[in-house]
């Protein structure tokens, strides 16, 4: 029996599994529905995030609701996490241990949820589902079928929103990823 996800996010909080614990004011365990079809993988994170214990508040968050938003995806019926639930110094990226310590909180919440689709973002995500790669272009765009122990699960791989936020031209593929994912879970039973 998968644990809940409040069991899991009541363990994120007090976890100490790595040394990002020390640092942060608030762990961020994710949000949303727990019946979510849709769940949204980010990397860590940030200041903001850090400061409210809530995912994507900051300045990629916004421009990922926006993004959303634009493709008819509403980020209500989605349950929004990252691979690691706090806040590593300075932004930089979660280390390959970090990952891997904050791996099981990410695989019971899916057992949790058990969406039909995970929207992985960035390298960091498709790192914590061990999905093999040499550039991230070898599989964005691309649907990835995987076993997760006994939980089956369809991922689709994109770019972190902070990439085509920050470089304009990736934009309209970030958008075209989104509304792939949009028109999948359509056809998704
Ligand atoms: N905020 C998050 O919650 N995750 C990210 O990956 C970036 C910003």
């Amino acid at each position: 029996m998968p644990d809940t996800l409040q069991n899991i996010a009541s363990e994120i909080v007090v976890c100490r599994l790595c040394k990002l614990s020390e640092g942060r004011k608030n762990a961020v365990p994710g949000e949303g529905d727990e019946h979510a079809r849709l769940m949204i993988i980010g990397e860590a994170p940030g200041k903001y995030e850090d400061l409210q214990g809530r995912p994507f508040v900051g300045m990629s968050g916004k421009f990922l609701n926006k993004c959303l938003e634009t493709v008819g995806i509403s980020r209500q019926d989605a349950f929004v996490t990252n691979a690691v639930k706090c806040r590593p110094p300075s932004n930089r990226k979660p280390l390959e241990q970090e990952i891997a310590a904050c791996r099981p909180y990410l695989i019971s919440q899916i057992a949790a949820i058990k969406p039909k689709l995970l929207l992985t973002l960035g390298t960091s995500a498709c790192n914590a589902l061990g999905i093999k790669y040499t550039h991230l272009s070898d599989v964005r765009g691309k649907i990835i079928d995987m076993a997760l122990g006994a939980t089956k699960v369809r991922c689709f791989v994109t770019f972190h929103p902070s990439f085509p936020m920050r470089f304009p031209s990736k934009r309209e593929a970030f958008l075209k990823d989104l509304s792939n994912v949009k028109n999948l879970m359509t056809t998704l039973q």
